[in-house]
């Protein structure tokens, strides 16, 4: 049987396993899908391992995505501009190639959402990866605008010079935010410390939509920050991350899962 996996750390409680044989099972796609832990010095030779032993293709996450990249042996133009690899599939003629399904994920699922990017004012927070992976796939919609805002403003000015030729997209300081935003991703990992990225609450109107790429069983803090100042579209990251996994498999198997079925399961089973 076809044999996948996820390489991460910690890795116990990822949800792709479960979502990957809900694709295959409602796909009838023959295929297991497993886990592995290995440490950062490990991650190489386990990678290199598994393929050795007749590995189809693997997810990659926190904290492999850089190591990923440089490991493979072709990248695909959207893992090139996201300076990250979250899927490794071997090719039929055993090429490691590296692909980045974690911005397609996003704009699907806002998409799904019925939100519009064409056109629009988007407030990027953050200046990670996570904020890279995404900017590509997001200026393809032809946004009015990107604007990314960051902690360390440098950051976020490097990131945005890195894109500029994609579209428009700059870079403003917490303080110079100002007008009307049509939408804001959350990129940060504040809320992994309890804390909020510094926005003025001035910024939220209720035709606003937030996405926060985070999820849990309950309200992340930004949704709940963002709702008590009036937004009424607030999405989290637990659709982000069916999407880029539809994304992946499709990748791997050349067939495209439903996502709304699985969806619901997800959410059943967090709450
Ligand atoms: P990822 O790969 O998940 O994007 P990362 O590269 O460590 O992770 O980036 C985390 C992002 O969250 C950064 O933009 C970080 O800001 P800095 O560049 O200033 O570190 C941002 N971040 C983390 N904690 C934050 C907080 N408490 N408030 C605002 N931004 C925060």
């Amino acid at each position: 049987m076809d044999r996948y996996l996820v390489f991460g750390h910690p890795v116990r409680h990822s949800k792709s396993p479960f979502i990957h044989t809900l694709f295959a099972r409602q796909t009838q796609q023959e295929l297991e899908y497993g886990l592995a832990e290995p440490t950062m010095d490990e991650f190489a030779r386990t990678l290199r391992d598994f393929f050795d032993r007749g590995g189809k293709g693997c997810n990659v996450t926190v904290p492999f995505k850089e190591q990923a990249f440089a490991l493979v042996d072709r990248l695909s133009p959207r893992a090139k501009r996201a300076g990250a690899v979250n899927t490794i599939k071997l090719t039929d003629d055993s090429v490691l190639l590296g692909d980045n399904t974690d911005g397609a994920g996003l704009v699907a699922d806002l998409k799904a959402h019925g939100v519009t990017l064409t056109g629009s004012r988007i407030l990027l927070l953050g200046a990670g990866g996570a904020a890279r992976g995404a900017l590509a796939p997001l200026l393809a919609e032809h946004p009015a605008e990107v604007v990314i805002v960051n902690r360390t403003h440098a950051r976020a000015e490097q990131l945005a010079a890195e894109f500029r030729d994609l579209g428009s997209v700059s870079a403003l300081t917490y303080e110079q935010l100002a007008g009307h935003f049509d939408l804001v991703i959350n990129s940060t990992s504040a809320s992994l410390q309890g804390e909020l990225p510094p926005l003025a609450p001035g910024l939220i109107h209720a035709d606003i939509a937030i996405y926060d790429m985070m999820y849990g069983a309950t309200d992340t803090p930004f949704i709940g920050w963002a709702k008590q100042h009036g937004a009424r579209q607030t999405m989290d990251g637990l659709g982000m991350l069916v999407e880029q996994a539809a994304e992946a498999f499709t990748v791997w198997r050349g067939i495209r899962p439903g996502t709304k079925q699985v969806l619901r399961e997800l959410k059943r089973n967090l709450g």
